[in-house]
C-alpha cells in the first residue's frame, strides 16, 4: 500500500480537499494517522470491527489490548457509554477537550473488537484542532491507539509515524511536533472511587481538586507482581528503545558522577546517556542525548524522541538520569521505567 501524506498547519488548518479525503478513508474503514496534543494516533472508524482489526494488524498489537474512542463533542458520549456517574461531569468540564481518557461502561453499539472483549470503553476528547476536525468530518467516534508499532516509543512527530507505519496505512497527517509528548491520563470511572490506570499530563492532584478522592491503580504502584495493572496495555513492555536501559535515581550530582563512571566501562559508540539540558555537558564519554530542560519543564515533551534517537545511534546500553522530582514526574517516570524494564538503581551520597 502507498501511504499518502497530507499537512495540517496550525494557522491555515487543512486544505478542504485533504480533510475530505481523510474522512473518506475513515468512512471506508481505512486507517489515518493524525496528530493529537499528547502523541500521534492511528485512527480508524470507532464503531467498526473491520477497522479495529486493521488497527491491530498495522500496529502488530495483541487484540486483547483495547482502543480509546476519540470524540469531538459531549453529545457523542451517550452513544458509546452507559451509566455515566455524576463525578464524570465536573471532570469533563475541567479537562475536556484535553489529555484525559475516561473509562465507562460501554454501550452495546461499541463492538467488542474495539474494547478487547471488555464491557467497558475508554473515551477521550482531544483538544488538538486537527484531531477534532477529523472526528467531525468522519461523523463517528475515532478509535485511535498511539501510532507506533507495538512495543516502540509513541510517536511525537509525523516522521516517527512514518518510521513505523509507512506502507501499512492509507494516510498520515503531518501536524508537526505534538505539545505534550506522553499519552493521556486514564481514569477509570466504573469503580466507586475514580482510579488512575495510566498517569499523564493531568496529575492526580489536578483530578482531586475537581473530583475529590482519586486513587492510583494498585498495579501501577510498587513491584507487587500479583497486582496486574487494570489497563490491559500497561502490562506489556512498552515505549522501549532497543538498547538495555538503566535509570539512576538520587541527588543529581551523585547521579551524574555514577553515570560517568559506568559509561567508561563501554566503548563510547555503544553507550547512550539520557541527560537533561542542565547536565548534558557534564558527561565526557558516550552518546549523550538531552531529553529537554528540567528548569523549563520540557522533559515530558522530549522523552519519546530521545528514546527513538538512541535506536538511530545504535547504542547497546542506555544510562539514564531520573526525573522523579520534576513537574509531571509521575507520568515521565512511568514511561521511563517501562522503557527500562523497571531497572532502576537508587544512589545515596557516600
Ligand atoms: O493520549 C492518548 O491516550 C493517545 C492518543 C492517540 O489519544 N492514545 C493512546 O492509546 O495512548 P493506546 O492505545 O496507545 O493506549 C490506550 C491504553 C492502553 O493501555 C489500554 O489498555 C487502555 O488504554 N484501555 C483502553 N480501553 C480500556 C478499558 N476499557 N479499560 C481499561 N483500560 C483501557
Ligand atoms: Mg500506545
Amino acid at each position: 500500500m502507498v501511504t499518502e501524506y497530507i499537512c495540517w498547519d496550525c494557522e491555515k488548518g487543512y486544505r478542504p480537499q485533504d480533510l475530505q479525503r481523510a474522512a473518506k478513508i475513515l468512512k471506508q474503514h481505512g486507517l489515518v494517522a493524525f496528530p493529537t496534543e499528547t502523541v500521534y494516533g492511528l485512527g480508524g472508524s470507532g464503531l467498526c470491527p473491520e477497522a479495529a482489526k486493521k488497527i491491530y494488524e498495522a500496529k502488530g498489537r495483541p487484540s486483547d489490548n483495547p482502543l480509546i474512542l476519540h470524540i469531538s463533542k459531549s453529545e457523542q458520549l451517550p452513544m458509546i457509554a452507559e451509566r455515566i456517574p455524576d463525578v464524570a461531569y465536573p471532570l469533563m468540564k475541567a479537562f475536556w477537550p484535553g489529555p484525559m481518557t475516561l473509562i465507562f461502561h460501554k454501550n452495546k453499539c461499541v463492538p467488542h473488537e474495539i474494547t478487547g472483549g471488555l464491557e467497558t470503553v475508554a473515551v477521550r476528547m482531544p483538544s488538538h484542532e486537527a484531531a477534532r476536525m477529523l472526528i467531525e468530518a468522519a461523523g463517528v467516534p475515532i478509535a485511535a491507539p498511539s501510532a507506533n508499532t507495538s512495543g516502540r516509543p509513541s510517536p511525537t512527530t509525523a516522521a516517527h509515524v512514518r518510521e513505523d507505519l509507512d506502507g501499512r496505512i492509507e494516510m498520515i497527517i503531518d501536524g508537526g511536533a505534538v505539545n505534550i509528548g506522553v499519552e493521556s491520563t486514564i481514569v477509570d470511572l466504573t469503580e466507586d472511587i475514580p482510579t488512575i490506570l495510566r498517569p499523564g499530563h493531568i496529575t492526580k492532584d489536578m483530578l482531586q481538586q475537581v473530583a475529590g478522592e482519586v486513587r492510583m491503580d494498585a498495579g501501577l504502584l510498587g513491584t507487587d507482581s500479583d497486582r496486574k495493572p487494570k489497563a490491559p496495555g500497561m502490562k506489556y513492555r512498552h515505549y522501549a528503545p532497543r538498547a538495555k536501559m538503566t535509570v539512576f535515581d538520587g541527588e543529581l550530582d551523585v547521579v551524574v558522577k555514577q553515570i560517568n563512571d559506568r559509561a567508561r566501562e563501554y566503548p563510547a559508540a555503544q553507550v547512550g546517556i539520557l541527560a537533561s539540558e542542565e547536565t548534558a555537558d557534564s558527561y565526557t564519554h558516550g552518546q549523550v542525548v538531552s531529553v529537554g530542560s528540567r528548569n523549563a519543564g520540557t522533559i515530558e515533551q522530549g522523552l519519546y524522541s530521545a528514546l527513538r534517537l538512541f535506536d538511530h545511534k545504535g547504542v547497546e546500553v542506555i544510562l539514564s538520569e531520573s526525573f522523579s522530582q520534576e513537574d509531571k514526574g509521575e507520568a515521565i517516570m512511568n514511561r521511563l521505567m517501562k522503557a527500562a524494564g523497571q531497572h532502576i538503581i537508587y544512589l545515596s551520597r557516600e
